[in-house]
């Protein structure tokens, strides 16, 4: 007869839940009711899932239903299949559990799961993660050894979570969606400016990404870069509101006229507002509208100064200035890129923060070129590239002031991009 404490113990191979694993459960629950990225929930899903049932190894499927694959995130990449490639694939095809003891040996376990792992693989589960409709969504894949068969509560347990994670995890696609559907409409009406103005053609695109460069080289955080990113694309938007016969003329605009074209970061701003931002990135509004702002106070339309200013909005300023110096225009060549950063130089402390105008004086020309170029990469050699990279602008100024035969294969390889012709 077995003692209490024996009836008590389970098998090796069942659920005894111990402290730290019903931290993971926890942890589990958290996973799935983060809204975040998608891949992450599925790696930690993973991960939990092995540390909750007794396994060798456990990853998680995803179907994304515009390329009809199966998608799993493992050693720090996504990796997708059809589902008839993979062996989970039949749970997903046949919308049931599947089983197996002996796992043909042919078969793709998994694009990470190595050979010393597949000799000791004995039992294959796949258990369809679907919706309350019934729709499946994913597979959780568990492993285990051939002396470590599942059991039937871990098989009922499973059951379970596949019903929870169908309903969570189809929230957090829905939402990746709808993220994704805002995004890219951003990116349209971007566009859209960045055609309508063929004088200053792809200049949205070209400031948010010396935006991008210059957050990269600030250490910006990941919500901040978010918002900015956002600010540099539609930071112009208002010039919807001012009439063609102005906006596009071949010449400089009269103080009339000027004064017009000043309107448009109120229109940015009264366009802006009219958007329901969520709480976390409600600051575009101010970021976009203040582009025109100087560090002095000596900006439009608010005349605020230094932190009056969102720092995105300092930023922007820096990136749009320096595109709008260095475009080319249908009727006039690029500026020398020496005058350029001297200009930028004079107007440090008072159009601009000296703080940024350092970060942007350190940003490396390889990238500096492609985005000064962006449009035309396919002309551009990978190899000048990661030679440029090795320098700044920094470098380039003073190898223009002081040329020796040392530094003059870096401004000569930089102004053979910025300085071609190729305008048909
Ligand atoms: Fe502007
Ligand atoms: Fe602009």
């Amino acid at each position: 007869m077995k003692t209490s404490n024996e009836a008590l113990m389970l098998p090796k191979t069942d659920i005894a839940l111990n402290v730290h694993q019903l931290r993971q459960i926890l942890q589990l629950s958290h996973a799935l009711d983060e809204v975040g990225n998608p891949a992450q929930t599925v790696h930690r899903m993973a991960r939990a899932l092995e540390e909750i049932i007794p396994c060798m190894k456990c990853y998680v499927w995803l179907h994304d239903p515009d390329t009809q694959l199966l998608w799993t995130y493992a050693d720090e990449r996504l990796h997708s299949h059809k589902a008839d490639e993979i062996l989970a694939g039949r749970a997903f095809l046949e919308k049931q559990r599947l089983h197996l003891s002996h796992p043909p040996e042919e078969a793709l376990i998994h694009p990470t799961f190595d050979r010393l792992h597949a000799a000791e693989l004995g039992h294959f589960l796949a258990q369809p993660i679907h919706k309350a409709d019934g729709t499946v969504i994913g597979i959780m894949q568990l492993m285990n050894s051939r002396v470590h068969p599942f059991s039937a509560s871990v098989l009922d347990v499973l059951s379970e979570w596949a019903l929870l994670a169908g309903a969570r995890l189809h929230n957090i696609l829905r939402l990746k969606q709808w993220q994704q559907a805002f995004a890219t409409f951003s990116e349209t009406i971007s566009r859209i400016l960045d055609t309508r103005d063929y004088i200053t053609s792809g200049h949205s695109r070209r400031v948010t990404l010396y935006a991008m460069e210059l957050s990269r080289q600030m250490n910006l955080s990941p919500a901040q870069k978010k918002v900015l990113r956002l600010a540099a694309l539609l930071h112009d938007i208002g010039k919807l509101g001012i009439p063609e016969l102005i906006l596009l003329q071949k010449r400089r605009p009269n103080e009339d006229e000027y004064e017009i074209m000043r309107r448009h970061v109120n229109i940015t701003r009264q366009v802006l507002q009219g958007v329901h931002f969520p709480e976390e990135i409600k600051e575009v509004v101010d970021i976009a509208a203040m582009h025109h702002e100087k560090f002095d106070g000596s900006g439009y339309p608010l005349g605020k100064k230094g932190d009056q200013i969102p720092l995105g909005a300092r930023i922007l300023a820096v990136c749009d200035t320096f595109d709008a110096l260095s475009s080319r225009r249908p009727y006039a060549e690029r500026q020398p890129f020496a005058h350029i950063v001297n200009l930028m130089d004079k107007e440090t402390g008072a159009a601009f923060e000296p703080f940024i105008i350092y970060h942007f004086k350190n940003l490396p020309l390889g990238n500096l070129i492609r985005i000064l170029e962006h449009g035309h990469e396919d002309h551009i050699n990978i190899g000048d590239v990661r030679f440029l990279n090795q320098f700044t602008i920094n470098d380039y100024m003073q190898a223009h002031r002081e040329p020796d035969d040392n530094n003059r294969a870096l401004t000569e390889r930089f102004d053979y991009y910025y300085s071609r012709g190729y305008r048909v």
